[in-house]
Formats: structure tokens, sequence, C-alpha cells
């Protein structure tokens, strides 16, 4: 999957699909049921390192992680999301972080934001780096929602999220993930915008739907948002695998005579 194939999948109307990864292990595995993109998620802050939100996610973890994903990446278009602090303080820290992806691996980063990007992605584009955009609620902007809360419900507020979709599409962004707003909203923005929008959150008329990998797994369960659907039940497998490996080794039934040398 390359970045014209993506605007090729919106062309054709072909659903994208998007999963985030962290690791080398889910990255084979995600290939082998032919996702078509990876996105190497700030989400990774919370499923993987136990935090209450993004925010604290560094550019090391990041490329490191990103370095993980895209050396076991053979056919999926990996995405590097930039974190909180790594493109908003100025233009250039921008434009040198979002090297950093690409030189880790990555094909495409992410930032969040409207309008107030805008010169970020546009000089991010014209040396060639792609760049996916991230609209509705944006997590790294959960302090000034006041949590992790539905955006664009109002009309004004929808017009600015349009009027953002079309300012980065502009700027030269080469895809938008709208992410928890009114399934109509992002309608509206998939019609008015030719670059594929990737919604989670953001109902079925999306051109692709994204998930984070261990909500779509049934792994992480603190916190499971509405437009979250598990595929699979990995943590109650997890818990049961675990609880009777303890019991076999405590009755002596684990090891058995073939599982061991003689
Ligand atoms: O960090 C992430 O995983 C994301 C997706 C939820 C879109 O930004």
């Amino acid at each position: 999957m390359t970045v014209p194939d993506l605007q090729k999948c919106k062309r054709d109307r072909r659903k994208i699909t998007v999963v985030t990864a962290y690791d080398a292990l889910f990255t084979r595995i995600i290939e082998q049921a032919g996702i078509d993109v990876i996105l190497v998620g700030d989400s990774l802050g919370v499923v993987v390192q136990g935090r209450a939100n993004t925010l604290s996610v560094t550019m090391g973890e990041m490329l490191y992680h990103t370095k993980l994903v895209a050396g076991a990446a053979q056919q999926s278009l990996v995405i590097g999301d930039m974190p909180f602090m790594s493109y908003q303080a100025s233009a250039d820290d921008a434009l040198r972080n979002a090297g950093r992806f690409l030189q880790a691996g990555a094909t495409a980063v992410k930032l969040e934001g409207g309008a107030a990007v805008t010169d970020r992605v546009e000089a991010m584009a014209k040396i060639g780096i792609p760049v996916v955009g991230h609209l509705g609620m944006t997590p790294q902007s959960v302090h000034q929602y006041g949590g992790f809360k539905v955006q664009g419900k109002g009309k004004d507020q929808a017009q600015q999220l349009l009027n953002d979709a079309k300012a980065l599409e502009n700027a030269g962004a080469v895809a938008i993930v709208l992410e928890a707003i009114p399934a109509e909203l992002a309608k509206s923005m998939t019609e008015t915008v030719e670059i594929p929008t990737i919604g989670i959150g953001a109902g079925p008329h999306c051109d692709g739907q994204v998930l984070v990998l261990y909500d779509l797994l049934g792994l992480f369960d603190d916190f499971v948002p509405k437009f979250v659907r598990p595929y699979a039940h990995l943590k109650a497998d997890a818990l049961e695998a675990l609880r009777r490996y303890k019991e076999e080794v405590e009755q002596g039934k684990f090891p058995s005579d073939s599982e061991s040398y003689h």
C-alpha cells in the first residue's frame, strides 16, 4: 500500500482498513490479515505504557516503536504518529521531527489539528513527507475538552471542522483521521474533501476505519468507548491460560514427561 494507492481507494470506493501496532509480532499478524495501513499511534501511551492519556509520550518512544513496526512491515503503509510537543512549538521542530519518522521507516506521519497546523502540513508536503491530518476529538487536546468527549455537535463547531478538513487538504494532507464526531458530519466532511477520511467513532460513511489494536482484540478493557467493537476477547483468553498454567505448575501437572528432556 502506497500513498497514491490510498487516494485510489477513495476514487474506487474501496474501504481502507487501518489498525494501530506498536511491535513486530503484531505487525506480522496484521499483515497476514491483509490490513492496508498500520498506525504507530501515540495511543501506546495508554494501552502499552498504562498512562491516562497520550500527553507524556516522547519522540524517542515513538521512534523506537516505529522502527519495530516498520522493520517488520512488508506491504502495509506505516504511519508514525507525531507525539505531543513534537510539532506544536515551531514549524522547524515539526519538519525535523517528521523527517525522523521517515528515517525510522514510516511512510507518512500523522498530526492533530486543523487550521492551526496547516503551515506545518504544507512545509512537510513540500519536501515530500506525506502527512495525515487528525480532526474531531484529538486526544492531545484532552484537557481543553475537559475529557474524551464527542466533538462537532453544534453548528459552528461542525462548520469549523468542515473548514479544517478543507484547509488540511489544501495544505497537502494525504488523508484525515476523523475521531469521535457525529456520523452525519463525518459524511459531509468525507464528501467535501477528495482525500480519504479514516473514521474512529465517526460512523460508517468515512473512506476507511481505524481501531486501536488492543481494543479490537479485546485486550484493553479499562475504558471501552461506544465505537469499539471487540472482534476477539484476548484478555479473557490470556487470563484463562495464565490461571491454568499456575494451577498445573502448582499441582505438578506441568511439565509432563513429553515436555521434558531425557
Ligand atoms: O494514537 C492513535 O492510536 C490514534 C488513533 C486512535 C487514530 O491516533
